[in-house]
């Protein structure tokens, strides 16, 4: 456990965590994993890989390339389904009392109830965590999260049809992202995060070719982290509901300014497929921060910034 002397404590309303750090979905496995490299009770929460009802292969290779200060990713919601997932949530909660949140996919709007209610039935599962912003599906990367009344739609029939917290992940390639998140908020989503990767492409040279079968893949990492914040800080202020940030965490610092421009909590994607322990170091980096800048508590800081 880390020993802190600064109160980290989260509060998303429906359920305070003990930290702001929660490991993102596609980047932290099934969590079991990670309990290899670390006691996985010092997490605010983690999230699993996204999952469908039935198991699926995913995207043909290559489903990865480095970018400059990023990854592009197309790996397509390769998964084992949701009854096998039923089975790994088993095992990893017995290893665990840190809050499970699982990322909940959908190919039609009846596949997300279905797999929504699967997991809402399960008492391993603290939250549901709505993807309806992953671009590798469809070839354009397009996504509910890119319409208003798709998003509505969705996450109004979730509610209905489940009882667990519903955060829903929005994606930063939506022409306004302000007026997904109302919709979300407005049909009960509990709390949203955001933000999903970017829609980018590489091209092979020689081949005169793009990298990806689908052409477009989701950038990640530091470069996108500018670009999250600026999205994070325009949505906090547009929802009464809490907002979780994601985009190129990799420092204490980095998780400090989410807070300061909005977020409630944070979610750490691809500096896990980097650095596995990378939640320890910046667990102990925020306290260092907080205790340095005489920040007592990150409700002091949560939407502070001064323009
Ligand atoms: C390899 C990879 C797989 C991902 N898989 C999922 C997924 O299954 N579901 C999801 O909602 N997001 C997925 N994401 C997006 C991340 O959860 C996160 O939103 C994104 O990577 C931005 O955070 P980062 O810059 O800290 O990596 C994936 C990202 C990567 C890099």
């Amino acid at each position: 456990m880390v020993n802190t002397s600064v109160d980290l404590t989260a509060d998303l309303g429906f359920i305070k965590l003990k930290n702001p750090i929660i490991p993102a979905s596609g980047t932290f496995g099934y969590g079991e994993e990670f309990g290899k490299f670390f006691n996985l009770d010092i997490l605010g929460g983690f999230i699993l890989k996204g999952i469908y009802k039935e198991p699926r292969k995913g995207n043909p290779p290559p489903r990865v390339f480095e970018t400059a200060s990023g990854l592009l990713n197309s790996i397509g919601l390769a998964g084992p389904g949701a009854i096998e997932l039923q089975k790994i949530i088993k095992r990893t909660a017995a290893i665990t009392s840190t809050p499970i949140i699982v990322n909940v996919c959908g190919g039609s709007d009846d596949e997300y109830v279905e797999v929504a209610e699967i997991f809402d039935s399960m008492p391993e599962v603290s939250i549901l965590e709505l993807n309806i912003s992953c671009p590798n599906i469809h070839q354009g990367g397009k996504c509910p999260a890119q319409d208003d009344k798709h998003t509505y739609r969705l996450v109004k029939r979730i509610k209905d049809h489940t009882s667990k917290p519903l955060m829903v992940k929005l994606t930063p390639n939506a022409s306004n992202i302000t007026s997904i998140a109302a919709s979300a908020e407005e049909a009960g989503a509990d709390c949203l995060s955001l933000v999903n990767t970017f829609l980018g492409m590489a091209v092979d040279l020689k081949k005169r070719a793009p990298v990806f079968k689908n052409i477009f893949a989701g950038l990640s990492g530091p470069a996108i982290k500018p670009l999250a914040l600026k999205l994070v800080w325009e949505v906090s202020r547009s929802v009464n509901i809490p907002v979780v940030g994601i985009g190129g965490i990799t420092t204490g610092k980095d998780v400090l300014e989410f807070i300061l421009v909005g977020a409630s909590a944070v979610q750490t994607g691809t500096i896990n497929m980097v650095e596995p322990c990378a939640s320890v170091r910046i667990l102990s980096e925020i306290e260092t921060l907080m205790k340095s800048l005489k920040i007592k508590n990150l409700n002091e800081i949560k939407g502070a910034l001064k323009i």
